[in-house]
């Protein structure tokens, strides 16, 4: 398919779609703040006074609903773009993958966290399979940075793509949790093969 026939294909399925417009009016920078949201309603994730760190953050809209929901939150969001700044947030631009920035996050926090989330994905290259693979590789640093930060009784939210490497990410997340789901929500897209791990409480 043509690129210009690809992306007037992707306008038109965005004006259809009820989240698009829904997260219009409710002032959310994306969509996905519904997949959160969906989630935390069903697993109960956040509570007031949360410390919470949010990678792979823009265009913000994860952020957007932890800092409105939760009270009195500690919240740090870091993303490799830019993205335009939201009330009590500490936002970081960069590579969370890198040494200085994990460092950056502990050295915000001090001590451990109550919650981390991620939505990090890596840039599409059309090959669905080598794309799962990638954001496999984020989903298992994250975890293992989770096993760092977190509080004992600590939750970790992420993004997983249903593939070739989903029977490893739950292994390692067996491996670091006791309380391991997965769930789509209704937000996620039927056609993607996208899928969150919610875990609970640390080994
Ligand atoms: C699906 S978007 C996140 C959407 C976000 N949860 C929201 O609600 O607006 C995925 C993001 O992951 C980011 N990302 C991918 N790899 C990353 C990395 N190594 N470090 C930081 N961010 C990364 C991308 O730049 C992209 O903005």
């Amino acid at each position: 398919m043509k690129k210009n026939k690809i992306s007037k294909n992707w306008i038109n399925k965005q004006r259809r779609d009820v989240y698009v417009r829904q997260s219009i009016v409710e002032g959310y920078n994306s969509r996905a703040v519904y997949k959160l949201k969906e989630i935390d309603e069903k697993f109960k994730i956040f509570k007031n006074g949360n410390s919470i760190i949010d990678l792979g953050a823009a265009p913000g809209s994860w952020s957007q609903y932890v800092s409105k929901k939760v009270k009195h939150a500690k919240i740090l969001s870091i993303d490799l773009l830019d993205f335009e700044k939201i009330e009590n947030i500490c936002q970081i631009k960069g590579d969370f993958t890198d040494d200085v920035s994990k460092k950056k996050i502990k050295d915000y926090f001090y001590s451990k966290v109550d919650v981390v989330i991620s939505d990090m994905a890596v840039n599409t290259t059309g090959n669905k399979n080598l794309d799962s693979i990638n954001t496999s590789e984020l989903c298992i640093e994250a975890m293992n940075f989770s096993k760092e930060v977190l509080k004992e009784d600590g939750k970790f939210i992420s993004k997983i793509f249903m593939g070739s490497t989903f029977n490893e990410i739950i292994h390692e997340s067996k491996k670091i949790f006791k309380e391991n789901k997965v769930f789509k929500p209704a937000a996620s897209r039927k056609d993607s093969k996208e899928s969150f791990i919610i875990c609970k409480f640390l080994r």
